[in-house]
């Protein structure tokens, strides 16, 4: 079966860059209609410009998925203007990069708040318009990190091992509702976007082997080449090569589980 998405309307979250954008992208060029978020407009405008430049459909819309009324409006509106949804992509998320005895109960609260709540709310109230809508798909991102521990990142892999078996469950509860919805989780490896740069650099001043000499900011080369068995990062669109499948009905029987894109670097 093809993984054609004609038809289908599909909401990613943080989608002004990275992971997001590229999926944005790669499932409007599959055939479905995009709505994209993001607490960057003007990131996610430019996201929506790039689709409808190439041909696509989206529209974009300014969300903070941590925000309950956010979401509500937001499923709202896709109600009032596309009439259903069929792929939700809970994409957004931040690393906060710290030990765990240097880490402020207010970064691990933030973190958890996008990463753990987001995904939570995105589902909540997603699955009652996707339940009238026919056969639909959650993919939620999770990480490697929800996999494995990873050093200096405690905070981050608790709430991406949150989304991975919150992701099981949901698979569960639709299936005895007898709601046509699947839910897997995605774990990429080490994917070349901003988030080396932000937050998670925290992590590169104990690790100089993460680090351009005399620089502050984790460089994903030296991650990659330290941490991945090709000695190579990954690029947004290998993610969003797996989210399409996700999304499209030739995964129609896979439920519940998770899709590692990571080039074996959690198979060692
Ligand atoms: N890049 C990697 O190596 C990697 C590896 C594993 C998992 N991930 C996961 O993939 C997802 C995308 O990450 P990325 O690498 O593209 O990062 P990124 O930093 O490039 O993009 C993240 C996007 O999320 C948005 N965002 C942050 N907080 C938000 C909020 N409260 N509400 C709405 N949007 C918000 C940002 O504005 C940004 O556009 C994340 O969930 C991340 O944890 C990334």
């Amino acid at each position: 079966m093809s993984q054609d998405c004609s038809g289908k309307v599909a909401l990613v979250t943080g989608a002004a860059t990275g992971i997001g954008r590229s999926c944005a992208v790669a499932l409007a060029a599959a055939g479905a209609k995009l709505i994209v978020t993001d607490i960057d407009v003007s990131g996610v405008q430019e996201t929506a410009k790039m689709i409808t430049e190439a041909g696509g459909q989206a529209r974009s819309l300014a969300q903070d998925v941590s925000q309950e009324d956010v979401w509500q409006e937001l499923i709202e509106s896709i109600r009032q203007h596309e009439g259903q949804l069929h792929v939700l992509v809970n994409n957004a998320g931040i690393a906060i990069g710290v030990p765990v005895t240097q880490m402020s109960l207010e970064d691990w609260q933030r973190q958890n708040a996008i990463n753990l709540d987001g995904v939570f709310l995105g589902c909540k109230h997603s699955i009652p318009l996707m339940a009238t809508s026919g056969p639909s798909s959650i993919i939620n991102i999770s990480s490697i990190a929800g996999l494995i521990g990873a050093s200096g990142l405690a905070g981050y892999s608790a709430s991406k091992g949150g989304v991975r078996l919150f992701s099981k469950a949901i698979a569960n509860e639709c299936a005895d509702n007898g709601q046509a919805i699947r839910c897997n989780s995605v774990h990429p490896g080490i994917i070349d976007t901003d988030i080396w740069s932000r937050e998670i650099s925290g992590i590169a001043k104990d690790n100089p082997d993460m680090m351009t000499p005399g620089g502050n900011r984790v460089n994903i080369d030296m991650v990659a080449a330290a941490g991945m068995p090709n000695g190579k990062p990954g690029q947004p669109e290998d993610i969003a090569n797996g989210i399409v499948y996700l999304a499209s009905d030739a995964s129609s029987y896979v439920n519940g589980t998770e899709l590692v894109i990571d080039y074996a670097m959690t198979a060692r």
